[in-house]
């Protein structure tokens, strides 16, 4: 299986941090953010990551991780050439996973558990798709899994009135049907690529399962969540 680290993005939220840097290159505890999720690949035995990143900081990026041979990974790289959505992201990842599979890592995704077994559920599933859900108190803010027992039948982006309080994290598993979906995405009301759309197609295909993270998680991308990162990942 092969890895992707989203790394793009404005990092608008988190402006002036964000104005001279990438929002993947801010400390989280003692390290830059993208090395978390660069951790959590090789701790689950990839070691092929591709890092998808914008223009603008793409030689910061590429100046922290290099070839990959510090942190015994092979990286990558990709460029986003406008912030578009996630799945126009993903989309520039086609030759890189080819006949794999791929997890995938938003890169402001920040977790405790490890996501070994989690491969080893996906290798076993062979196909399809399989998210990452965790129970949150703010679920407006995520994509929302609708639940009917041990199957997941919708997910809504950011809905007013969630059906349930199971946040759709930014660790995801493909096979390469993905690139296909990608291609008959129309883009969202505000303008971008959803992976939640993406879901949905799997979900109609009766291909998605779903795990659930029994540690912490959280996003990154907001000053809030940023400090939180902080405080879960110094303990
Ligand atoms: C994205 C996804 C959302 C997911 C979240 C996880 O939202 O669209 O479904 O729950 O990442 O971090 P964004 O943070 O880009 O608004």
């Amino acid at each position: 299986m092969k890895g992707i680290i989203l790394a793009g993005g404005t990092g608008s939220r988190l402006a002036p941090l964000t104005l001279v840097t990438n929002k993947h290159l801010l400390p989280v505890g003692n390290k830059p953010m993208i090395l978390h999720p660069v951790e959590k690949l090789k701790e689950a035995g990839i070691q092929k990551i591709l890092i998808v990143t914008g223009t603008e900081h793409m030689g910061a990026i590429v100046g922290l991780l290099g070839s990959g041979k510090d942190y015994g990974c092979e990286f990558t790289y990709r460029v986003q050439d406008e912030a578009g959505g996630i799945a126009q992201a993903l989309a520039l990842a086609e030759n890189f996973v080819g006949d794999a599979g791929c997890c995938v890592i938003l890169g402001d995704n920040i977790f405790d558990d490890s996501i070994a077994d989690e491969v080893a559920d996906f290798e076993k599933q062979g196909a399809g798709a399989r998210v990452m859900l965790k129970q949150v108190h703010d679920p407006q803010r995520y994509g929302v899994a609708r639940l009917d027992g041990d199957r997941v039948v919708e997910i809504l982006e950011k809905p007013a009135d969630p059906p349930s309080d199971w946040a759709v994290t930014g660790i995801y598993f493909y096979d390469n049907a993905i690139f296909d979906i990608i291609r008959g995405l129309k883009p969202s009301a505000r303008g971008e690529y959803e992976i939640t759309d993406v879901n949905n197609a799997y979900i109609h295909n009766n291909t998605m399962s779903f795990g659930k993270f029994k540690s912490w998680w959280t996003d990154a991308g907001t000053f809030d969540s940023l400090h939180h990162a902080n405080q879960l990942v110094r303990g």
